[in-house]
């Protein structure tokens, strides 16, 4: 496939069919992750493959717990729904109806979840000039949008998911102290054909220097 085609195709799924990913597909998946840039290379990312029934529906009910008490904690980072862009078609009363739309109960049929962890220490350790504590994010998110257009080139669907309770997940994974819970990444076969949110225009969001 392309790699527009992936890009402009590639969709958040919500959906998924209650069939298994070949596990070929899955490390195709996780060695796009391994090939994004990071600062110095230092690869500041680990990977949790989840595909046992058990921990996932106990991730789901983590997120819906999380949900219903309103204890998201994402690194700064504050998730609510998704919120489908005003292109310029698009009438208030239809967005309303979209974001109205979003329920975690999708979560109990993904196949595949990948936990993205992130090391902040290796891209301090590694990085000789500037120090940057936040490095290992940025990094993080490349690795993920790999991940997501690795998914999409495999006729699969995707969900980069952060609506979580970071801490009480990341116990539930033994994820180390010192290492952030990024996202999880949803994998699956599609369950249904997301229509596109839309985006901006380029002419709202671009500006040029000649
Ligand atoms: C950092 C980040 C966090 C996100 N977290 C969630 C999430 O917790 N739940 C969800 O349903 N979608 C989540 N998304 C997906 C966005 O809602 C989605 O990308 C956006 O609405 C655009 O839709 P599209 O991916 O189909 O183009 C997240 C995306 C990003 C980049």
């Amino acid at each position: 496939m392309d790699v527009f085609d992936a890009i402009r195709g590639r969709r958040s799924h919500r959906a998924f069919e209650q069939k298994s990913v070949e596990p070929e597909k899955v490390d195709l998946i996780l060695e796009a992750a391994q090939w994004a840039p990071s600062p110095a290379n230092s690869q500041p990312w680990e990977f949790i493959v989840i595909t046992g029934k058990a921990p996932r529906s106990r991730i789901a009910s983590i997120s819906e717990e999380a949900g219903r008490t309103g204890s998201i904690e994402i690194h700064g980072y504050s998730y609510v729904r998704p919120a489908p862009y005003a292109s310029d078609d698009t009438s208030a009363d239809e967005l309303s109806h979209e974001t109205s739309r979003y329920s975690l109960a999708f979560l109990e049929s993904v196949p595949v979840m990948i936990a993205v962890v992130g090391n902040p220490d290796t891209v301090v350790q590694q990085s000789s000039a500037r120090k940057s504590r936040e490095g290992y994010k940025y990094a993080c998110a490349a690795a993920i949008q790999n991940m997501l257009l690795a998914a999409q080139a495999q006729g699969l669907g995707s969900l980069w998911f952060t609506y979580f309770d970071a801490g009480a997940l990341s116990r539930f994974l033994n994820v180390p102290e010192d290492k952030h819970l990024i996202a999880l990444v949803c994998v699956g076969y599609p369950g249904s054909t997301p229509q596109s949110p839309g985006r901006s225009s380029l002419k709202q969001k671009v500006r040029r220097m000649d």
